[in-house]
């Protein structure tokens, strides 16, 4: 081998090292890329998950529990527990009660307007009365609420 050949082999070495670093610091630059991208994604995931997220519940009850306590304290809970009875009774499956034993929206109407029920003389709500011996009190549950907020009570009270 003269020296010509020499500077020449070395020349080609020194190329491929070099371009061996440029494909490696390559491979290194994406790398560092995707990882971020991928814990940026990780992180909207976790915000998303944190608050304002309605979840699926197993029982169907997708509404806004703190909505639902709060209407149930300012309009309810003085005659209502959740959990047992008072004044009248435990909150606890009456909206599943009154499906099972009269209609399927039968809540809504009885919470939003119990004197037409009676005038109807839904036996459901009569039997209600009568058992709480509430048929001669002319007080009925009349609120004025929304269906969606009618929701979020039973949902808490569930
Ligand atoms: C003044 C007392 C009083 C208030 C306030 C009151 N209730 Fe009642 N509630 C009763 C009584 C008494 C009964 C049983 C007699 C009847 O059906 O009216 C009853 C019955 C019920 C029933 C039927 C329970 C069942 O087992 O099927 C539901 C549901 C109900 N109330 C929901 C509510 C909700 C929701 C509120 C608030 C928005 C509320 N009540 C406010 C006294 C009250």
């Amino acid at each position: 081998m003269n020296e010509n050949e020499t500077h020449k082999l070395i020349g080609k070495l020194s190329g491929a090292v070099v371009f061996l670093g440029v494909v490696v610091i390559g491979l290194v630059i994406t790398i560092l890329v995707l990882f971020a991208f991928q814990t940026q994604e990780e992180e909207k995931e976790e915000e998303l998950l944190g608050c304002g997220v309605v979840y699926p519940d197993p029982h169907g009850r997708t509404h806004d529990f703190v909505n639902g306590e709060r209407l149930f304290n300012q309009n309810c809970a003085s005659c209502h527990f959740v959990n047992k009875d008072m004044t009248g009774p435990a909150i606890k499956g009456a909206r599943e009660r009154g499906w099972e034993n009269s209609y399927e929206n039968w809540i809504y109407d009885f919470i939003r307007k119990e004197d037409s029920l009676v005038q109807i003389e839904d036996a459901y709500t009569l039997k209600l009365r009568e058992d709480w011996n509430w048929s001669d009190n002319s007080w009925s549950h009349n609120f004025p609420l929304t269906h969606s907020e009618i929701d979020d009570l039973m949902d808490y009270a569930y």
